[in-house]
């Protein structure tokens, strides 16, 4: 008896034997990847979680790493910010980005290579004697430096001084894993061939005054952009310039064409006034943002989110968030790298409540969601029908 009773518990309806057999020649009815479709009604999930780094922990473990690792291995005393919510994933801070800190000690250099991954480098602790050389160009490392290494760039790291040198990397990692574009390659030694003339750096490509000889190049160029130009340009605008969602935010455009920092990321200084009590927002884009002074919140749906200088802060893509400065004199200064580039490229960039980047509006859903077609199918339960 007990048997049957297994024997008639464990048969399968024609469906499900149906699905089984499909699955042994590889072949899935559309009805099983439905489940995913109905997930992404009212949007996509967040990839990750929000979550914020302090940096006593980061500096801690960089100077862990610098016993740990030898000499030859500078070129990769990298810690990655792997997000909580995605431990899983290859170097995963949002599903799009990796960025993580790197600390190059006195004397040190990193050896040269190259990979179609872009990447930005934010200067924290610089030296003005040191440098990342980018396609044969020596762009100085100075504090809060912002310095471009365009796709498939020769670079390599160089800290000649006599103190350590910090940086916050970001590169578009996920997002070239899911395109299968990661192409890496060594130059072979340590440091590339520098151009010796000026004529052809970046200040002539990117100049108003050009060769005339040259097609104008607007891709691809090796761009620093220091702070002092940016800090005067943040103080040029008026105390209580901005939005109600974030405050000041200035691009860090291509010199060449104003266009995005990099084609799939773009890099932003933000000002967030003294008392600033940020309103709610949320965007299909992800973000990572470094703390450069003042103290705040990084306020989502589920949590409150304390910061102080020199915290980093990841925010997941269609995530609700708001910020706060607690201070009633100082600013909060923040740097932050975003995929905005990368979604708007293909229409996919959307915001809510307002659309303040100029973006798309969030699509609607213009009725109640509909009920499940297949309603025969092992997947759903009696009481979703
Ligand atoms: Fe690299």
């Amino acid at each position: 008896m007990n048997s049957l009773n297994t024997s008639q518990e464990t048969e399968l309806s024609p469906l499900e034997a149906f699905n089984q057999r499909a699955a042994q020649k590889n072949l899935q009815g559309q009805w099983i990847a439905e489940e995913h479709l109905l997930r992404a009604i009212g949007g996509p999930r967040p990839a990750g979680i929000p979550f914020r780094w302090h940096w006593k922990d980061v500096e801690t473990a960089l100077e862990e790493a610098t016993v740990a690792l030898g000499p030859v291995d500078t070129a990769r005393r990298h810690l990655t910010f792997i997000n909580p919510g995605m431990s899983g994933r290859a170097a995963a801070t949002t599903h799009t980005i990796s960025a993580g800190f790197q600390l190059v000690k006195s004397g040190e250099v990193c050896w040269s290579h190259r990979h179609t991954m872009g990447a930005v480098r934010f200067v924290t602790k610089g030296h003005p004697e040191a440098y990342t050389a980018v396609d044969g160009e020596k762009l100085a490392m100075e504090d809060f430096d912002l310095l471009i290494t365009p796709r498939f760039s020769w670079h390599d790291h160089h800290n000649p001084s006599d103190q350590d040198v910090v940086w916050l990397d970001g590169l578009d990692i996920g997002l070239l894993l899911a395109m299968g574009a990661v192409y890496y390659e060594p130059y072979g030694e340590d440091s590339q061939k520098l151009r010796e003339g000026t004529s052809e750096g970046i200040g002539t490509r990117s100049h108003w005054l050009r060769p005339t000889w040259e097609r104008g190049r607007s891709g691809r160029l090796p761009v620093r952009y220091p702070w002092s130009e940016v800090k005067t340009r943040l103080d040029m605008y008026e105390p209580d310039a901005g939005n109600p969602y974030d405050g000041l935010a200035l691009r860090y455009a291509n010199p060449a064409n104003g266009g995005p920092t990099m084609p799939t990321m773009d890099c932003w200084i933000q000002r967030l006034g003294p008392g600033f009590d940020g309103k709610t927002h949320r965007r299909s884009s992800s973000a990572i943002t470094y703390v450069i002074a003042g103290e705040g919140t990084f306020e989502t749906d589920d949590e409150s989110i304390t910061f102080a200088a020199g915290d980093t802060i990841v925010l997941p893509n269609w995530t609700n968030f708001r910020w706060t400065n607690k201070s009633a004199t100082e600013p909060v200064l923040l740097f932050s790298m975003h995929d905005i580039p990368a979604l708007e490229a293909f229409g996919l960039l959307y915001e809510e409540p307002e659309a303040i980047l100029n973006a798309a509006s969030s699509p609607a859903n213009p009725t109640a969601p509909l009920k499940p077609i297949y309603r025969h199918g092992a997947f759903y339960d009696q009481d979703e029908l």
